[in-house]
């Protein structure tokens, strides 16, 4: 491992700003402060005139997600290098059995498939039934591996979708475990009714989608989730909230005293419905099935709500759900809006969009961009003070962030193994120079020099009492 100096950044954290070198050696920080001298053969970063930030912490990402008949289409290599070309240097993707399947057997093929990251990664593990061995396994991913989260749908009935029983049999199980309980909130059945209604009145286009899945039916089950972690007395972490009803159920239970998180991402914060109107054979670069996607893309009004939210610091985290499929892949859905393969591309972006459209724009703060995207989705599963922090003693995952350059994100230009973008022709004010992975400059100025499998597995143990 090699050693590097980053001279004169303006370093950014959760909670401070100040101008410094970072001395990295061995793969952390070795040294930070003024005027630090570079070790004969250190790699020398100028960073004056730029932004230093502790490497992004995604905490939400499906790389090579088996999912309605097909693969995401970013695996572990293409999806982890796109994100340190973006700023993000450590990932949590999901194991997800299917209803049924072993955990254990779920858990050995996705640490095979990660094995060949470029970035550091860790699990959530979704439980998607419950049976006497589904609660012997969490007990051992816990204990084996340390899985200290598990995901769970409410979302995906009949699917990797569970019911309330089966919610509250895991909810039961996270708590004798002090593992954190994380949710897709949306009424599954609910949904499954709005799409045989919708698909029985001919209405099978992909706008349709954003219809079978209104709000009011996230608000709901965001709402049912903090009921039944209030019965267990547990915390719980909502994913991917996008809706002002849902914002409203997390802000009710946080003045109650509850420890409810909540995450949104990007395309929520920046997105509107009108979305679902495109149409690529109308000259668009994007249909409305590259934004199909679960919860849906809201109606004006939900974004704004969010952005006050995130200021207020009610919602706490910002990852982007990635999980991208090519137009091929959408084009499954052609004829009938339930078979397209939820999700979008996002990785490489969050940073340059919660840049551009959060600190440009007078949203947030750079501390705040600092906490949401990296510090506190460290904190909250387990990963920090080694990620998310730039202290002496963290791991060496830095970005060095120029925040006067401007540029426009396309399909055309981007490292996600998808030839659509949901964020086609946005524009961004910043940019990431550089991305340091453990130290090792693995991406300078458009150039990756990423290597196959140079990520690592981090285990997420709680500390012990
Ligand atoms: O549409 C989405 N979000 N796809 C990925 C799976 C999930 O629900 O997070
Ligand atoms: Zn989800
Ligand atoms: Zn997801």
């Amino acid at each position: 491992m090699g050693t590097t100096l980053i001279k004169n950044g303006n370093i950014v954290t959760a909670t401070d700003r100040y101008t410094a070198d970072i001395l990295c050696d061995g793969g952390v920080i070795k040294a930070i402060g003024q005027n630090l001298s570079a070790p004969s053969g250190a790699e020398v970063v100028d960073a004056s005139g730029q932004y230093v930030f502790p490497g992004g912490v995604d905490a939400h990402t499906h790389m090579e997600l088996p999912f309605m008949g097909t693969v995401s289409a970013d695996d572990f290599y293409t999806g982890t290098a796109a994100g340190v070309a973006g700023g993000t240097t450590s990932i949590i993707d999901f194991i997800i059995p299917n209803r049924k399947q072993s955990l254990i057997d779920a858990r050995d093929f996705w640490m095979k498939n990660a094995e060949k990251s470029v970035a550091d990664y860790a699990f959530h593990m979704a439980v998607t039934w419950f049976d006497e061995s589904v609660e012997r396994h969490m007990h051992q991913v816990f204990n084996d591996n340390g899985i200290t989260s598990f995901k769970t749908f409410m979302a995906y009935t009949g699917a990797i979708g569970v019911d309330d029983q089966e919610l509250i049999q895991i909810m039961r199980t996270a708590r004798k475990l002090g593992a954190l309980v994380t949710a897709h909130c949306e009424h599954g059945y609910a949904v499954v009714e709005l799409q045989k209604r919708l698909i029985a009145e001919g209405k099978k286009e992909a706008k349709y989608h954003a219809e079978s899945r209104p709000s009011w039916i996230e608000g709901e089950a965001t709402h049912r989730a903090i009921t039944l972690a209030r019965a267990q007395g547990i915390p719980v972490y909502i994913v991917h909230l996008t809706a002002k009803e849902a914002l409203d159920a997390v802000v009710t239970a946080r003045k109650e005293g509850l420890l409810v998180w909540a995450e949104t991402c990007p395309q929520y914060l920046l997105l509107d419905d009108s979305v679902y109107e495109k149409r690529d054979f109308e000259g668009s670069a994007t249909d409305a099935a590259d934004y199909v996607m679960s919860p849906p893309i809201r109606p004006k009004g939900h974004q704004e709500a969010l952005w006050a939210g995130l200021a207020a610091g009610l919602i706490h985290t910002v990852a982007t759900d990635h999980c991208p499929f090519t137009h091929q892949q959408k084009l499954a859905g052609k004829d009938d809006f339930t078979r397209i393969p939820n999700g979008a591309a996002g990785v490489q972006d969050r940073l340059s969009l919660m840049w551009t459209y959060g600190v440009e724009r007078g949203r947030i703060t750079p501390e705040q961009f600092v906490n949401a995207c990296s510090t506190l989705p460290a904190k909250v599963f387990n990963l920090y003070p080694k990620k998310g922090a730039i202290l002496v003693g963290s791991d060496a995952d830095l970005v060095v962030f120029d925040a006067t350059t401007r540029g426009k994100i396309s399909a055309k230009t981007h490292k996600h193994n998808c030839d659509r973008s949901i964020f086609e022709g946005f524009e961004t004010k910043g940019q990431v120079t550089h991305t340091l992975v453990r130290g090792e400059l693995a991406y300078k100025d458009g150039d990756l020099r990423v290597t196959r499998g140079n990520g690592r597995y981090l285990r997420r143990d709680l500390p012990k009492a």
